[in-house]
């Protein structure tokens, strides 16, 4: 599954590299159950709530703070699904 993290200058700006670090680390742990393809992207225009994100369709926004609870109440439920 493909998660985009955007990392221009707005989102770098509300802590897109902490979030990233998070999510590489995470995705790193859990390698073996799931498939997560992590990568960045330039703005996607929806600036203005957090670092924005990604999956599919769906644009989300997450604070550095919330990157670990975002990975696993979203990004590890949708990778699961995905792989059903
Ligand atoms: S800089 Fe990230 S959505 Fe614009």
């Amino acid at each position: 599954m493909k998660v985009q993290i955007c990392i221009g200058s707005s989102c770098h700006v509300r802590g897109s590299k902490q979030v990233i670090e998070t999510l590489m680390k995470l995705t790193k742990e859990h390698e073996k159950e799931v498939e997560i393809e992590l990568s960045g992207s330039f703005c996607m225009g929806a600036c203005s709530k957090g670092v924005s994100i990604r999956i599919g369709e769906q644009i989300y926004h997450v604070k550095p703070e919330d990157a670990e609870d975002f990975f696993h109440e979203v990004i590890l439920k949708e990778a699961q699904n995905a792989g059903n």
